[in-house]
C-alpha cells in the first residue's frame, strides 16, 4: 500500500508530479485557453465582486492560504486577510457583506475550521470551500468550492496536500483576475503555461533526494533550525518549519529574512542551521543581503536556490537547485526540498514520519 516506499509520507511527497496533474485535470489548458472550475460557477460573481476575501484555515492549510493571500492580491487586486480558525471564530471578527470566506482544509473535518466557517455563515457571507476528502463536514458545509483531488494522504504531515490546495488557490485566483480584468489574456496565458510545467518541474525537484539526504545526515543532530523566505517564499519557510518540528521534534522557526534582525538574529551561532529559500525572485537581492547577515555570525547556511545560481553557492554551505518558475508558482515547487529534508531528518532520528506523537491526522477537536 506504500508502494514500495519506507513510509506514506515519502510515497506522498513523490506523487506530488501525479497529485498535481490530476488537480489540473479537466480544468485547466493553456493551449485550448481554458482555465473552469466546475463547483464554482454558481457564485463566482459573488468572488469577482467581493470587497475583501477572507481565509480560514489550520496549519499547513493556513499556509497554503498563505501565499494565496498574495497571489489574490497581486492578481485580483482584491484585499485578503488569512486567519487561524481558532482566532477568528473567538475574536467576533467584523463580517461584512460583500466579504468572501474562502475555507482550506485537506481532511474537511478540522474542527475550528468547520466553526469558523458556522460563525462566517451565520453572519451571512459565501463560503467557498477548498477540500480534499470528498464529502466531509467542511466540503458540505460551504456553499461552492473545489476539489484538491490529490488523493488520500496518510502521513500525518501534509504534503501533497498542500501543493494540491496551492494548485487549486491559483486557479480560483486566475479564473476571478481573468472575470475582473485585472490581468492581460497574455499573462494569463504565461501563468497557465507555467502551470502546466510544475508537475514536470517538481520531478525535477524529486531527483535531488540524494542529494538532499546527505545534507540531512550533516544536521540531523541539531537543536533548532530557522527557516527564512521572503515574498512568495515567506509562508514556504514558514511550512519548512512546521514540517521539520512535527516529524522530527527539532525545534524550528520559520521567519520572513528581513524580521530575522528585530529578533531572531540573536539566536545565530555557528551551530545554527538556516534554511533560506532564496530563489530567483523579485526579492533575489535583498534574501542574499540576508545570507550575508547570517553567514557574518557564522551560521550555516542551506540555501534553496535556482539552477544556475552563481552567488549563493560562493556563500552557503549547501546549496539545493531547483528548477526555474515564475515566482507566483514557485512554493510549489520550492517546498519540495523541505519536506525531503524534513523526511530524511525524522527517520535518521528514528522518529515515527507517518504518526508523531501527540498529532492526528485531523484535529476534529478544538
Ligand atoms: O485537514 P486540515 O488541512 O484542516 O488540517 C490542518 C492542520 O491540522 C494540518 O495542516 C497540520 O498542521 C498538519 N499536520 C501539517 O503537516
Amino acid at each position: 500500500e506504500k508502494g514500495g516506499f519506507e513510509h506514506f509520507m515519502l510515497k506522498e511527497i513523490f506523487e506530488q508530479p501525479r497529485s498535481i496533474s490530476d488537480c489540473m485535470r479537466g480544468r485547466l489548458d493553456a493551449q485550448k485557453g481554458r482555465l473552469v472550475l466546475g463547483g464554482l460557477r454558481e457564485y463566482l460573481a459573488k468572488l469577482t465582486n467581493a470587497d475583501r476575501i477572507l481565509i480560514v484555515a489550520c496549519g499547513t492549510s493556513w499556509h497554503a492560504g498563505l501565499v494565496a493571500e498574495y497571489f489574490f492580491e497581486e492578481f485580483c487586486r482584491i484585499p485578503v486577510e488569512v486567519e487561524y480558525a481558532s482566532e477568528f471564530r473567538y475574536r467576533n471578527p467584523v463580517i461584512r457583506e460583500g466579504d468572501v470566506v474562502i475555507a482550506i482544509s485537506q481532511s474537511g473535518e478540522t474542527a475550528d475550521t468547520l466553526a469558523a466557517i458556522e460563525l462566517a455563515k451565520s453572519k451571512g457571507a459565501i463560503i467557498f470551500g477548498v477540500c480534499n476528502v470528498v464529502g466531509s463536514s467542511i466540503a458540505r458545509a460551504t456553499h461552492a468550492g473545489a476539489y484538491t483531488h490529490a488523493g488520500p494522504e496518510i502521513g500525518v504531515a501534509s504534503t501533497k496536500a498542500f501543493t494540491a490546495q496551492l494548485t487549486v488557490l491559483n486557479m480560483i485566483a486566475l479564473i476571478v483576475a481573468q472575470k475582473k480584468g485585472t490581468i492581460t489574456e497574455q499573462k494569463l496565458h504565461e501563468l497557465l503555461v507555467e502551470m502546466e510545467t510544475i508537475p514536470a518541474k517538481v520531478e525535477r525537484a524529486l531527483k535531488l533526494n540524494d542529494q538532499i539526504e546527505s545534507i540531512a545526515a550533516e544536521f540531523k543532530d541539531a537543536r533548532n533550525f530557522i527557516y527564512l523566505g521572503r515574498g512568495y517564499n515567506f509562508p514556504v519557510a514558514l511550512e519548512g518549519a512546521l514540517k521539520l518540528k512535527e516529524i522530527s521534534y527539532i525545534h524550528a522557526e520559520g521567519y520572513p529574512a528581513a524580521e530575522m534582525k528585530h529578533g531572531p538574529i540573536a539566536l545565530i551561532d555557528e551551530e545554527m542551521p538556516v534554511v533560506f529559500i532564496a530563489t530567483n525572485d523579485s526579492s533575489y537581492e535583498k534574501v542574499v543581503s540576508n545570507i550575508q547577515e547570517v553567514r557574518a555570525r557564522k551560521g550555516r547556511v542551506i540555501a534553496i536556490v535556482t539552477e544556475g545560481d552563481k552567488l549563493i553557492p560562493k556563500m552557503a554551505e549547501f546549496v539545493i537547485e531547483v528548477p526555474s518558475v515564475h515566482e507566483a508558482l514557485m512554493p510549489m515547487v520550492s517546498v519540495v526540498p523541505l519536506q525531503l529534508l524534513s523526511y530524511h531528518i525524522a527517520v535518521m532520528r528514528g522518529c515515527n514520519v507517518d504518526q508523531p506523537r501527540n498529532l492526528a491526522k485531523s484535529v476534529t477537536v478544538e
